[in-house]
Order: structure tokens, then C-alpha cells, then sequence
């Protein structure tokens, strides 16, 4: 079975095909450099973009992996959560394509999808626990089967994500900033302690909001605010401080991630596997603790190749390969659905 995956939610234009689990040819257009002068994704230009180029990625994909519209099986588009203007367009032309092709389409919860496309390099051992830390979100997910995600934990106010990202560009980094916080967090004393937040509780939900505010007062009561310029620019004392802190916050964030993982392992003994996904999963230190976590307690640690952490068409093809394996679909009736609306449950089955 041969499925198209779309992928619109936010600001990465991705399509991809995935043949019987396995992935065939994909395109991909970030659209980072536009948004980067806004300091955050301009959900109408996003849309926009995604418009102007969604036709030429298909086209390019079929030209590129040889195969014929014809040949498609299943057409997939995350539907949800994200910007509903972007969501609007992956799915209007999904279902155009399905309608003019006569196969069955299906809407993908974007964030299930980030951790399905696990399954690609992996045979996933259900019931797993799996940590999905993005830009938007921040959930610890029981998954029980590629339709059943028990929600476990979530954040309350910013993402893992987002916190690096606005730390980021208050220290002048562009966006999306992860990776170069991730960058500069290698090899440090790691004397700057910063707090690691929301965990004198008894719950599994993330608040990061707390370490925001540590995190920029302490830079505002530097004397010498570091300042990223590009990483090479940098006087020697200024970028030691920058790599320190750095060090500090990535450090917060993960251990704050693997507090609450570790809590949820505690409460579902039956689980064999932790899987991790999303954009902050392609973190290097966030990979090495908890590739460590899962050790300690006996556990096997499932995590994407660092290309699959981010957006992209790949993971909505191969969630939609699972689920189109058990009969599911939609009709076209499916609504896009944004960031903070309740996903429904309304799948049909053809078999
Ligand atoms: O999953 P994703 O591509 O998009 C959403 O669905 O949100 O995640 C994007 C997020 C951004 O906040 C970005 O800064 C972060 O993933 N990110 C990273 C790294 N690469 C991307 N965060 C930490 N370390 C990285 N290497
Ligand atoms: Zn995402």
C-alpha cells in the first residue's frame, strides 16, 4: 500500500511517500528564514507559503520518486493541532487529491504522528510510554496502539520548545533557536545551576513558565548580557558565559523532561519501551539522558533519526501506513482542527 503523507500544521511544507511501512521518496520546505525577522512563525504568511508550494512538492515527489499519482493508495494530512490556515491547506488539497483519485483520505494528529514515525527504523512494542517535546507541545503519552494515545501528562503554559526558542532570542539567536542552545551546550564546567521547574507536585504536567523567568533574570542581571553573533564573533569571557548558561538551561529543561518520563515510568510498570519524539527530541543532551534513563531502569529507548525529530511528511505518511493497515478513515467531512480545540474521535472503519 502506497501512502501520501502531507504535513501543513505549522511552518514546514513536508510530503512524503511511505510504501508498506517504509519510507519511498520525500520533499520537504522549511520555511524558518521567513519568519526568523518576526522572531516566531507569521501564521498568515505560513499559510500563504504553504500554498504557493504545496503543488510543486507534489509534483516534485512523484518526479523524483518515479512513481504516478495513479499509484497512491491512502492520502494523508495532519489535521491537528496547529495553525488552522496552514492545517487548511494540507488537508483541502489532500482531499481534492483523494476525491480525484477515488482512494480513501485521513486526517493525522500531527502529534501522534511525531511519535509513529518512530516506526519507520522500529518495530514499536505496544503499550510503550512515549515523551513528545515540540514547539507547541510538551505530552507524556500511554500508547497502546497507533489509534490509542492516552494522554498522560501535558504542558500548561509554554512548550519545552518554545522556552528555548524565546530564551533563544533574547540572547539574539535566530529562530527557531533549539539547536543553537543545543549547539553551544556541549563540553562545560556546569556551574550556573538554573531551577528545574513544576516538580513539588503530584502530577505528570509540565509548566516551564518558571524557569522562563529565572532564566531571563539571571541573564538581566549580568553585567554583560552574552549576546550570540553567529558563535565565532564572540570575545573569549562572553562566550564562556554564553556556553554556561546555555549548559544550564538545556540542562533544566531535560531534567525536568526526564523528572516527570521517570514518574510516569513509575506509574505504568507494565511498560517495556520509552520512545521520545518531536523537534527538542533531536537535542543531543535531552538523547544521552535519556538513552541513560532508559538503561538504568531496564528499559529498551526508542528515539527518531535527528532529519525525523522536526516536521515533515514522512511521519504523517507513516502514520498513516498504521492506521490505514487497521481500516481507518475519514470522510470528507473532517474538520482541521487548531492548537487548543479537542481532537474528536471520529475515524470510520472501512473493514
Ligand atoms: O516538532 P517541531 O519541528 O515543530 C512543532 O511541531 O512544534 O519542533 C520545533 C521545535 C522548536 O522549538 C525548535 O527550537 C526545537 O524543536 N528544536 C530543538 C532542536 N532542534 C529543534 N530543540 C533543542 N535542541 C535541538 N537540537
Ligand atoms: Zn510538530
Amino acid at each position: 500500500m502506497l501512502c501520501l503523507g502531507i504535513e501543513t500544521s505549522c511552518d514546514d511544507t513536508g510530503l512524503a511517500l511511505v510504501e508498506d511501512g517504509m519510507p519511498v521518496h520525500s520533499t520537504l520546505y522549511g520555511q524558518a528564514e521567513i519568519h526568523d525577522i518576526f522572531g516566531g512563525v507569521v501564521p498568515e504568511l505560513a499559510s500563504r507559503e504553504h500554498y504557493r508550494l504545496i503543488g510543486c512538492l507534489f509534483d516534485r515527489l512523484l518526479e523524483e520518486s518515479g512513481k504516478k499519482a495513479s499509484d497512491i493508495d491512502y492520502v494523508c494530512a495532519a489535521r491537528g493541532p496547529g495553525l488552522l490556515g496552514s492545517l487548511l491547506v494540507g488537508t483541502s488539497f489532500a482531499k481534492g487529491l483523494a476525491l480525484g483519485l477515488g482512494c480513501p483520505f485521513l486526517g493525522i494528529n500531527h502529534l501522534h504522528a511525531h511519535i509513529l514515525v518512530n516506526a519507520v527504523e522500529n518495530d514499536l512494542p505496544y503499550p510503550f510510554l512515549a515523551l513528545l517535546a515540540s514547539g507547541g507541545h510538551t505530552v507524556l503519552y500511554r500508547v497502546e496502539s497507533p489509534a490509542r494515545f492516552i494522554m498522560l501528562g501535558k504542558c500548561l503554559d509554554d512548550a519545552a520548545g518554545e522556552i528555548l526558542d524565546k530564551i533563544g532570542k533574547f540572547l539574539g539567536m535566530p529562530y527557531p533557536a533549539g539547536r543553537y542552545i543545543d549547539e553551544l551546550s556541549g563540553d562545560c564546567s556546569g556551574s550556573l545551576k538554573l531551577p528545574q521547574p513544576y516538580l513539588i507536585n503530584d502530577n505528570l504536567d509540565f509548566s516551564f513558565s518558571g524557569l522562563k523567568t529565572a532564566a531571563l533574570q539571571y541573564l538581566k542581571g549580568l553585567e554583560n548580557q552574552p549576546a550570540w553573533n553567529g558563535t565565532s564573533n564572540l570575545d573569549g569571557a562572553e562566550y564562556l558565559e554564553l556556553k554556561n548558561f546555555c549548559f544550564a538551561f538545556n540542562h533544566a529543561v531535560v531534567e525536568t523532561l526526564v523528572a516527570k518520563t521517570l514518574r510516569a515510568f513509575q506509574r505504568n510498570d507494565d511498560i517495556r519501551a520509552m520512545v521520545i519524539a518531536g523537534g527538542v527530541a533531536a537535542n543531543k543532551m535531552l538523547r544521552a539522558r535519556f538513552k541513560g534513563l532508559a538503561g538504568h531502569i531496564g528499559r529498551t529507548f526508542i528515539c527518531p533519526a535527528p532529519h525525523l525529530c522536526a516536521d515533515n511528511g514522512i511521519m504523517i505518511a507513516m502514520a498513516g501506513c498504521l492506521l490505514a493497515r487497521l481500516g481507518f478513515r475519514h470522510d470528507f467531512e473532517m474538520e482541521a482542527i487548531p492548537k487548543g480545540r479537542k481532537m474528536p474521535d471520529d475515524f470510520y472503519k472501512i473493514f
